[in-house]
């Protein structure tokens, strides 16, 4: 075993002790729920359970490219309410560009789409955006990328994106059902086994291949589990830690046990 015991405490001092370089932090939704945007899967908060009114044949159809092909007015209406810079990031978020600062993160794997991590000051070249993000858009059939400017206007008027070259239709580079995963999640899914420490944070971890880092990692490396509900088999290997609840709770208490508690809400209150 890595840790004398599976609580954070023990975790923190295996921090504290130095022999933890690189870390790996695995987020979904969850983590955002906080800063006012829904999860997905949650009863009755979730998104899949509130999206009747769009009159979906199934709630994930929202995010099905087939769908989107034919039917392209649910995504744009929910686009209108998830579009990026009305929200503020949360102390979780901050959490990640504390380990950040402090020389620790080897990377962040993230499947929101939100952009919240880069706001609470995570740089690009630490963000494995695994479902890709608003960040981008461009035409579903001949690729040609569309200004930023005009998906705004779209958005904000709930109006359908075409095409200047050839009329198809645009969508945000967000990775849909039946659509490849970013070449930088596949560049990076190894990185996990190089780490020694493994962070995961509000996701239900239900959707491949995201779902399976979290298990690409040495026997001896310490996992963290900080979620509502625990999810992905946590708790199967000797030095899993689980934190079950609210992921702000979680990184304060982890924080607090490394000593770094009046950091973190100093970087969050900035
Ligand atoms: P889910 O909605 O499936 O899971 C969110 C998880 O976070 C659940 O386990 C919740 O219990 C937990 N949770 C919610 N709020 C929390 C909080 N404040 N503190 C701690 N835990 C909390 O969301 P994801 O796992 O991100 O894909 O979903 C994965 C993918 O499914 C998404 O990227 C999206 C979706 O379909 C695409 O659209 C392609």
């Amino acid at each position: 075993r890595t840790l004398p015991g599976r609580t954070v405490e023990a975790l923190a001092e295996h921090i504290k002790s130095g022999q933890v370089k690189k870390i790996c932090v695995m987020t979904g939704a969850g983590i955002s729920t906080s800063a006012g945007i829904p999860d997905f899967r949650s009863p009755d908060t979730g998104l899949y359970a509130n999206l009747a009114r769009l009159n979906l044949p199934y709630a994930e159809a929202v995010f099905d490219i087939n769908f989107f092909r034919r039917s392209p007015e649910p995504f744009y209406e929910l686009a209108h309410e998830l579009y990026p810079g009305k929200f503020r990031p949360t102390i979780t978020h901050s959490f990640i560009r504390l380990l950040n600062d402090k020389g620790l993160l080897l990377k962040h794997f993230t499947q929101n789409i939100d952009c919240l991590d880069r706001e609470a000051g995570v740089p690009d070249d630490k963000i494995v955006e695994a479902h890709g993000s608003f960040a981008r858009q461009s035409c579903i059939d001949c690729s040609m990328p569309y200004p930023e400017e005009y998906i705004k206007l779209h958005i904000e008027e709930k109006t359908i994106p075409r095409c200047e070259l050839c009329k198809g239709l645009v969508k945000p580079e967000i990775v849909f059902f039946g659509e490849q995963l970013p070449a930088s999640f596949f560049q990076n899914r190894m990185l996990p086994y190089e780490s020694d420490l493994v962070i995961v944070m509000g996701t239900s971890l239900t959707v491949q291949p995201f779902a399976s880092l979290p298990g690409m990692v040495r026997e001896e490396t310490p996992r963290l589990l900080i979620n509502k509900e625990r999810v992905g088999g946590f708790g199967s290997q000797a030095d899993d830690v689980l934190l079950i609840g609210d992921c702000d709770e979680g990184v304060r208490k982890l924080a607090k046990a490394c000593g770094w508690l009046k950091e973190l809400e100093a970087l969050w209150a900035k």
